[in-house]
């Protein structure tokens, strides 16, 4: 699909044209619901001296778990969005720890990235509990740790990015991942396309 977005209509040639723009990118990303990647192409001329090509890949739906099933504070692994390197999460039920993002009757489902921002330090295995904190972390390479229950920020060590955010829908007892609210480690766009 190609879509023109002309430079001399209102639209898009000012400020708010480009917030429009960047949001509907943004909710398009955030919302897409298909079983395949696909891909379209825009082309965007927000700036003067010509249009740029931008690539838009959707996200795919992937049902990763059954509500019913989860247990307090038992992460469960996968991989999303594909099975690339740098695809290993992790999803938890944080026993009613109400968390950004968070989905299910108590808001307190989420699902992150296993690799560390830093330097993709392994994080598997290091989900803890402490009193009402819920982190992933610390990683053994620099000691970065990450709260799970406002969006994965880094709360101690080296690293200065957000861990990557799963995004979660559900659908009845199912949960299905449906986007990545930041970039997985190692990658230069998070969803890889084969072939
Ligand atoms: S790789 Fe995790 S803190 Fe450096």
């Amino acid at each position: 699909m190609k879509m023109a977005v002309g430079r001399n209509g209102a639209e898009k040639d000012d400020a708010a044209g480009h917030i429009r723009c960047m949001m509907s990118r943004r909710m398009f990303l955030m919302t897409s619901g298909v079983a395949a990647l696909s891909v379209s192409t825009i082309s965007l001329s927000l700036f003067p001296g010509g249009t740029v090509q931008a690539e838009v890949v959707e996200y795919p739906r992937k049902r990763i778990a059954r509500l019913s099933q989860l247990k307090n504070d038992v992460p469960v692994d996968f991989n999303y969005p594909d099975d690339a390197p740098g695809s290993s999460a992790m999803l938890v039920k944080m026993g009613g720890i109400r968390a950004g993002g968070g989905i299910g009757p108590q808001e307190d489902v989420v699902a992150f990235s296993y690799l560390c921002t830093h330097q993709g330090g392994a994080l598997d295995g290091l989900y803890k509990v402490v009193g009402d904190h819920r982190v992933l972390g610390q990683c053994p390479m620099h000691l970065s740790t990450f709260d799970l229950t406002r969006h994965g920020i880094v709360v101690s060590g080296q690293a200065y990015e957000s861990l990557p955010q799963i995004l979660l829908e559900l659908d009845g007892d199912d949960i299905h991942a449906v986007g990545i609210m930041g970039l997985l480690y190692g990658r230069n766009r998070n969803v890889m396309q084969s072939g």
